[in-house]
């Protein structure tokens, strides 16, 4: 078995130009890894804890502290010992923190080490990082059996400075070949691109690669996709599905009522599941993310009742936080019937692994997700092929380091049915 020979953590720059980690793994046989950490905006306040350096330092957003962490604390404790069982050196580092959220040395130091020992260890086995993923943490994939992807092409929210209150809106090709749904995926946004030009409305993009233009309601970027998808000759509700990432947290006011800001209107849990329902019958919206705030849970299960029922996805993003305890309580409840899968708010690949084997014991479907803030990084496209989820969630169709993920799995799609 190799052992870690070196291990160290620079600070590097994420698609938002803050600082990230990037770890550097190299085992005594030679393999040698990089990865990188992603970062959110919209996070959820239960999420593991992303140590920032504060001061004047990139208005306070470095990571020194965390850069630090890695290269003295937590190579003190890996390195010269053998690295062979991902499950032990993610426990290590857990409890050399000690914390119940990773607060002594950050999700954010722990999750870059916890992500480049297993590309380094993939490396070692001369294995893809997503064969050695379903092996290594006991998963029986079917490579022929690709996640769908969700395309974020209009971005609002804290997104973009677009004034909508929902974060995203997303096309769902429904082709199961892998490669025909993002070519269908990107002529849709092709043609979104051209109808926005035709109307003189905006065509800069918002942190995800999504279209941010100002418009006057939170229901016209599902007409203009409608439109879009019409223009490119294909057909709602046959080749393409609609999704929403509500990310509701960030307007529902302290009175428990969600504001729609460009409608000038508030709206009760119950009026906002009514107009996700009305979506579902006019854009055929088959997913949606947030749908209500992070700590609502007794209207989650009221919104996974309705919306269950007309067979539409209700997904737990900030309500479950990749943590299988928050999603214990969620199943208890039946708050929801799928969970969003992000590495880093939970901080390691085995808790993420530990989430997503829970979700799929309890009928939950799964959708492995970046952050609004990303690397070229390209590890959860291959956990997404590991885990055979049902959708992947990697951003619009351009801004190069939301394609990168698109086009590994695209490469990973060639070379396992190619
Ligand atoms: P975030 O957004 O990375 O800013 O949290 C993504 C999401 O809410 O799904
Ligand atoms: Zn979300």
């Amino acid at each position: 078995m190799p052992k870690l020979k070196f291990l160290k953590a620079i600070e590097i720059l994420d698609s938002r130009g803050n600082p990230t980690l990037q770890v550097t793994a190299e085992l005594s046989d030679g393999s040698r890894a990089t990865a990188a950490v992603p970062s959110g905006a919209s996070t959820g306040s239960h999420e593991a804890l992303e140590l920032r350096d504060g001061g004047k330092r990139f208005l306070g957003r470095g990571v020194q502290q965390a850069v630090k962490n890695v290269n003295e604390k937590l190579a003190g404790r890996l390195l010269n010992k053998e690295i062979k069982d991902l499950k032990k050196t993610d426990k290590a580092m857990c409890e050399l923190d000690g914390t119940a959220n990773k607060a002594k040395l950050g999700a954010n130091a722990i999750l870059g080490v916890s992500l480049v020992l297993a590309k380094v260890l993939s490396v070692s086995e001369k294995k893809p990082l997503y064969q050695f993923l379903a092996e290594h943490y006991g998963f029986k994939p079917d490579f022929s059996k690709f996640p769908r992807p969700m395309f974020n092409v209009i971005n609002g929210g804290l997104h973009a400075d677009s004034g909508l209150s929902f974060q995203e809106f997303m096309l769902l090709p429904t082709q199961k070949d892998f490669p025909e749904a993002v070519r269908c995926g990107a002529e849709v946004f092709q043609n979104l691109l051209r109808l926005l030009k035709s109307r003189a409305a905006s065509t800069l993009v918002g942190d995800e690669g999504g279209f941010a233009p100002k418009l006057r309601s939170n229901e016209e970027p599902m007409q203009l996709l409608a439109q879009a998808i019409v223009q490119a000759g294909y057909v709602l509700g046959k080749d393409m599905e609609l999704g929403l990432d509500a990310a509701s947290t960030q307007f529902l006011k302290p009175n428990g009522i969600y504001s729609l800001a460009l409608e000038g209107k508030g709206l009760s849990a119950e009026q906002l599941v009514a107009l996700y329902a009305e979506w579902h019958e006019k854009y055929h919206l088959h997913l949606v993310e947030d749908g209500l705030a992070e700590d609502d849970w007794g209207n989650w299960a009221m919104m996974t009742k309705t919306l269950g029922n007309l067979k539409m996805r209700v997904v737990g993003d900030d309500l479950f936080v990749t943590d299988v305890k928050r999603l214990k309580q969620g199943v208890e409840k039946k708050a929801a019937n799928a969970i969003l899968i992000k590495v880093n708010q939970i901080g390691t690949l085995s808790q993420t692994m530990a989430a997503i084997k829970y979700a799929r014991q309890h009928k939950y479907q799964v959708v492995i997700s970046h952050r609004s803030g990303e690397t070229c990084d390209t590890t959860i496209a291959d956990l997404a092929v590991a885990v055979n989820a049902d959708y992947i969630k990697a951003g619009s169709l351009s801004r190069g380091e939301r394609l990168a993920k698109y086009n590994r799995l695209l490469t990973i799609w060639s070379e396992e049915n190619g």
